[in-house]
């Protein structure tokens, strides 16, 4: 059992590089997405052992509509997929699934399932997994002033209140903590978007490894090393 003392609490990760990884074996995009997908669960089982217990991970931004529709449609048919398959072992391992993003373009059948497995592990406490679709930080933060400023519009919060405590209760991810450690595959050093506000003093890890290669024996090698880390959140080590 690893020493899970300074683990971090809030694991957050940016699943890129399955187009590559299907493309380098000269197979269509959604095969990578699929292979990423079963990482995805790997990564959820590996959570408890390691002392995370927010994971969040990103699997449809705002910008991701501008894919061909053949792979926009083949995720949303795997994003069903993997809701109703994992449904019941998500249930049996103290998962309690959450979904962050703005649900108003997504499907019905597809938020009718996002509703239902949030429901079915409400009662779970183990691990908590928020899922990102249709999720974009700059797209968060719009609603989510949106809904401030309807609030001040009906008198029910006053203007001088709003503080930075006050705006997070407005954001998706209102009862999360904030991210401890950002993880993103594939090589890129971006944050595309994600998690802007949450993420001002997290660690950030920039790992070389395709999604679908990333391994529960590479995510516990990258948890290990935030241990190692040494966070001040703006203040000096005496
Ligand atoms: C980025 O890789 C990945 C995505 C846009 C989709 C992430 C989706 C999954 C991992 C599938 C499963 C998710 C769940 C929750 C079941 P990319 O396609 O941009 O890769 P590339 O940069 O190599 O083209």
């Amino acid at each position: 059992m690893p020493d899970t003392e300074n683990s971090p609490n809030h694991v957050a990760i940016i699943m890129d590089g399955n187009g590559r990884w299907a493309q380098m074996r000269h197979r269509p995009r959604l095969m990578g997405h699929h292979a990423g997908a079963r990482r995805v669960q790997e990564v959820v089982r590996a959570c408890p052992d390691l002392g995370v217990k927010y994971l969040t991970i990103f699997a449809f931004s705002t910008e991701n509509w501008k894919r061909t529709q053949t792979e926009v449609a083949g995720l949303m048919k795997l994003f069903k997929r993997y809701i109703r398959r994992e449904a019941a072992s998500l249930l049996e391992e103290g998962v309690r699934v959450r979904f962050i993003g703005d649900r108003v373009r997504l499907e019905p059948a597809l938020v009718d399932l996002m509703d239902g497995l949030e429901l079915l592990t409400a009662d779970n406490d183990k691990v908590h997994l928020t899922i990102a679709l249709n999720y974009g930080g700059r797209d968060e933060v719009a609603r989510a002033a949106k809904r401030l400023a309807y609030d001040v519009s009906m008198g029910k919060l006053d203007p001088k209140s709003i503080c930075d405590e006050t705006f997070p209760k407005y954001l998706d991810t209102h009862v999360l903590p904030d991210p401890d450690l950002v993880i993103r595959t594939s090589g890129e050093a971006r944050i595309s978007n994600f998690l802007l506000w949450q993420s001002a003093y997290a660690e950030y890890e920039f790992i070389d490894t395709l999604w679908p290669d990333f391994t529960k024996d590479i995510f516990a090698e990258v948890v290990g090393r935030f241990g190692t880390r040494e966070r001040r959140f703006g203040a000096v080590t005496v």
